[in-house]
């Protein structure tokens, strides 16, 4: 056959003016290959293959071809978000640097952070937060609920608020635990008086005789709440400065309030709420050097956002690409979803999609899974798409394979994913699929919706410049 037939062969969409994009030639013919704009990119790509085999290179092909070829109406109508686990596309956002973000994010660094920016009005948000705090048990969910709506509709005040749940809490139905739960939140409530108020509160002890469950002190027992914090006068004289409290130490204190109040009304144990605040305590730390909140100023987005989470500790590394593909998914639902679009793009997918991981539990994983799961179920009608890259594309939920409209099949050895392949992706043929395990590296099967018949191609290499940095390092020249 002449090259023009295959050529003819190879080009998709009937029509002679559709936009298309080079990434490079068959691998067999060595003729230059295209692929149609319009198939490819409102439809989630799956693209896998062993480590070093070319997919990232791949992926950022892919993409700055796309940006380059006819990049205003792109990004006038379309965002992209890029979440980098290893910091490898610093080059694409250099090239279109007036038109990008990239965000380092970083949970060592003290100072001087990058950080992404949430909407005060989005954050205090039960979903939201329950995917920051991974509140997933039954009674956890709706207790961030029932704080989301009390912040709704008391506003900021928390003054009030910390002086009611006082009088609970020394009131008829006291509770041994909700001390020390006080005691937690004192030095954010009253820094200057911390020793003081803990002071004070030390000489109360549980004291328990049959219905007798009282809080004394001196051998000698209080009936009412005012007997009992007239001994307390620095805690009560504590006012709350909501002006000096970050974003997350007013989610602890009004956490750890509501706690206090439902657990001496009997609305909820102990027990099952406890955990949730301790996960609080435990990942303010890294979220606050991450995520900053912002007053509901109108943002001026960039249509291309690069989040590096190269510098993150594992528990940030899961928590804001979930917390990103959520709140963009939402945003982007309410938006006139015929004239815009959003592409979520993912390398290393296996980090946040894997479906075995001993790290969480497993209700957690659960949740986690099924958000991406109804994105790359629903998202196609709403112009929401998602580019998955991974190395072991077994580990991936099968939910999350089946549903991937095309495929990039780099060099993949392991049985497991050669089994999913013949499983999942039915429009691979059997010598195309054979051919998998020995590509050379920047090789792959390209098949899927926008293709009708499986190619092999070799993928362009990204002059250096523009390459993801992620070069396998040159031992003759390094040693
Ligand atoms: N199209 C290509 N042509 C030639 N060599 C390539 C091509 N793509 C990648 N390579 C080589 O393979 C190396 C690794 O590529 P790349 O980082 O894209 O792999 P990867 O599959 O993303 O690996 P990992 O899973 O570890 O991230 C590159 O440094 C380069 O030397
Ligand atoms: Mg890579």
């Amino acid at each position: 056959m002449s090259d023009e037939s295959i050529s003819a062969i190879y080009t998709f969409e009937g029509k002679v003016d559709s936009k298309k994009i080079l990434i490079g030639t068959s691998l067999l013919e060595d003729i230059p290959v295209h692929i149609p704009v319009n198939g490819i990119f409102n439809s989630h790509i799956g693209i896998f293959g062993n480590t070093g085999s070319g997919k990232s290179n791949s992926l950022a092909k892919i993409y700055s071809e796309l940006f380059s070829s006819n990049g205003d109406n792109i990004f006038k109508k379309s965002t992209f978000v890029f979440i980098d686990f290893n910091g490898e596309y610093k080059p694409i956002h250099n090239q279109f640097e007036s038109k990008s973000i990239y965000l380092e994010l970083d949970t060592q660094k003290k100072d001087g952070n990058d950080k992404l920016k949430i909407k005060k009005s989005e954050f205090w948000d039960s979903e939201l937060l329950s995917v920051l705090f991974s509140a997933t048990e039954k009674t956890q969910k709706p207790f961030l609920n029932i704080l989301a709506r009390n912040r709704h509709k008391h506003g900021d005040e928390l003054d009030d608020y910390f002086h009611n749940t006082l009088n609970i809490m020394f009131g008829q139905n006291q509770h041994r635990e909700t001390i020390s739960v006080l005691r937690s939140i004192i030095s954010i409530i009253n820094p200057e008086k911390t020793k003081e108020i803990n002071a004070e509160l030390s000489e109360f002890s549980w004291y328990s005789r049959g219905d007798n469950n009282k809080y004394y002190r001196n051998n000698s027992y209080f009936n009412t709440p005012e007997e009992y914090l007239a001994h307390l006068p620095h805690l009560v004289s504590s006012d709350i400065d909501i002006s000096k409290l970050s974003a997350f130490d007013q989610i602890i204190v009004r956490a750890t309030l509501q706690l206090i109040m439902s657990v001496s009304r009997n609305y909820v144990q102990y027990e099952h709420i406890s955990p949730l605040i301790n996960k609080m305590n435990s990942s303010t730390n890294s979220l606050e050097k991450v995520i900053e909140i912002i007053d509901d100023v109108a943002l001026e987005p960039k249509p291309l956002l690069f989040i590096s989470l190269k510098n993150c500790n594992q528990e940030t590394k899961k928590t804001i690409p979930m917390l990103i593909a959520k709140c963009s998914f939402l945003e982007h639902k309410r938006k006139d979803t015929a004239q815009n679009s959003f592409h979520l793009i993912i390398d290393e997918a296996h980090n946040i999609l894997s479906e075995t991981s001993n790290r969480e539990s497993e209700t957690w994983k659960d949740y986690r899974l099924e958000l991406f799961e109804e994105i790359i179920k629903e998202g196609r009608k709403f112009g929401y798409f998602v580019t998955i890259a991974s190395q072991r594309p077994a580990d991936i939920s099968p939910t999350l394979i089946s549903q991937i409209h095309n495929y990039f099949l780099h060099r993949l050895v392991n049985e497991n994913d050669l089994f999913l392949l013949k499983n999942s992706i039915s429009n691979l043929d059997n010598s195309s699929r054979a051919l998998v395990p020995i590509l050379p590296s920047g090789a792959c099967v390209v098949s899927g919706t926008a293709f009708h018949t499986p190619m092999i191609i070799q993928v362009q290499r990204l002059p250096s410049e523009l390459a993801p940095e992620s070069d396998t390092i040159d031992l003759d020249t390094f040693w």
